[in-house]
């Protein structure tokens, strides 16, 4: 079906019926749409921190997007710089020439980051600095006399990205699995999610972050640290419910990077640009990692665009004779991307976003706290703007729910129910059941205190299928 007129545009059901004719949704089951005859929900407009259906439902983005619109939906100056980007150079690439926005982006992201992390690497999304931040690993140990050195090390449950490369590092059963065999050499370790600790460690946090840090010392060990390249690691791992790192958590893993000549690369693709409370969460956990790779907030989701930033020593090989990195994106650094996230950093900075963050993130936590008293709330957790919320069968003994039960509340119940009674967040179960909240940075008490009231009564009726 084609879709002719402005009127028909806004008609909710010709919409409808193309979007199920012709358009394929990510990570969607359209048997959910088709199979049941379900409306699938759609956006036609956002302002600040809502977003509005085609049947007039105005919905809280509490996910902003997907973890993207920090400075909330419709600001024009972001709209404005890639009007004027595009009426003054409109495309070119990197690929041996540059443009003034890249140059300039590429220094401030370098001023942004934690120690010598100064060579800037432009993609178009996280998935992609994710693969090239494990070929950079691969090559910088090759052109460095260490040829054996390719294989990486991830967490279970965490999420790096969908391309081959980056889909070996994510620890999704369900994503990996039809894609199977994937790029060789990635290897799983466990994360941080101190809720699910063994129970010996149940009751000391910092001695589960060394534990945790150590398993991934045993796995260098194990595969043969001359074997190893890097270790991918989300500050505040998001896929199972944010989990941030244990005190002293990065310290560890850093020095046990030291110890066997790995490469330690933080995946800011979420935790980037304000939204655990600093520009990168390296900076607020004290954590030096060689590589960052990040995207989405960097232009609060307005234009696709994302970065590789490098250390200055794993750059310098490249300084030298032939050497160079035979990859790269033809959109990568697009010069509209690179105007809207200056701009994007603008507001970030001229509106004091991270210091809302940092001024809002307790009233944020405890007011999500105060879900505690429902029976099905089993653990709240993260930093910043970014929290899980852990769903269980039986608070004392953290029970979980079984396959078919989760699936019943996932699918079957929380992902429409949350929308209806006004709010986009996530509800998922990629590892226990779990509802994800990271709203736009610059909210404050009021939409706080909206997002917990829909999160409580929507869990009330949740409880009541059980
Ligand atoms: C930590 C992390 N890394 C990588 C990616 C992949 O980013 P993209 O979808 O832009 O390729 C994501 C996406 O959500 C992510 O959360």
């Amino acid at each position: 079906m084609t879709i002719t007129s402005d009127s028909d545009k806004h008609t909710h059901k010709k919409l409808n019926d193309s979007a199920k004719e012709h358009l394929w949704m990510h990570f969607t089951r359209h048997s959910a749409y088709l199979e049941q005859d379900v409306d699938i929900p759609i956006i036609v407009k956002g302002e600040g921190p809502y977003i509005y259906t085609s049947t007039g439902q105005k919905i809280i983005d509490g996910l902003a997007g997907l973890f993207t619109t920090q400075i909330g939906h419709g600001r024009k100056e972001l709209a404005d710089a890639a009007a004027a980007q595009m009426q003054t150079l409109d495309f070119f690439p990197l690929w041996s020439y540059g443009h003034n926005n890249a140059i300039e982006l590429a220094d401030r992201l370098a001023s942004y980051t934690p120690g010598d992390l100064n060579r800037v690497f432009f993609t178009t999304g996280g998935g992609e600095a994710v693969e090239t931040a494990w070929k950079l690993a691969k090559q910088y140990f090759k052109l460095t006399g260490h040829v054996n050195k390719y294989k990486v090390i991830s967490r279970y449950v965490a999420y790096h990205g969908t391309t081959q490369g980056a889909l070996a590092l994510t620890g999704i059963p369900i994503a990996r699995a039809p894609y199977e065999p994937l790029v060789p050499g990635a290897i799983k370790v466990p994360n941080t999610n101190f809720y699910r600790a063994p129970k010996h460690l149940q009751n000391d946090e910092e001695a589960f972050g060394r534990w945790a840090a150590d398993r991934i010392e045993e796995a260098i060990i194990l595969e043969g640290p001359d074997t190893v390249a890097a270790v991918f690691l989300e500050p505040v791992q998001n896929s199972g419910g944010c989990f941030p790192p244990p005190p002293g958590y990065w310290q560890r893993v850093r020095e046990i990077c030291n110890k066997h000549n790995v490469l330690l690369v933080a995946d800011e693709t979420i935790t980037g640009f304000g939204r655990v409370g600093a520009m990168f969460a390296s900076n607020r956990l004290n954590a030096q990692p060689d590589i960052i790779t990040c995207a989405k907030g960097l232009t609060s989701g307005y234009f696709p665009i994302g970065a590789m930033i490098a250390s200055d020593r794993l750059f310098e090989p490249f300084k030298q004779g032939k050497n160079f990195m035979p990859h790269g994106f033809t959109f990568g650094g697009h010069p509209v991307g690179a105007a809207v996230a200056m701009a994007n950093l603008d507001i970030i900075e001229n509106e004091k976003v991270i210091e809302n963050v940092l001024a809002n993130e307790d009233y944020f936590r405890k007011s999500l706290e105060s879900l505690h008293d429902l029976p099905i709330v089993g653990n709240v957790r993260g930093m910043g703007y970014f929290y899980g919320i852990e769903m269980v069968k039986d608070k004392n003994t953290r029970e979980t729910f079984n396959d078919e039960e989760s699936e019943l509340l996932i699918r079957g119940f929380l992902s429409r129910q949350l929308l209806k009674n006004g709010l986009y967040c996530r509800a998922d179960d990629r590892g226990d059941p779990v509802i994800q909240l990271s709203p736009p940075l610059n909210i404050g008490p009021k939409v706080i205190d909206e997002i917990t009231a829909v999160v409580r009564k929507t869990l009330i009726e949740a409880w009541e299928l059980f």
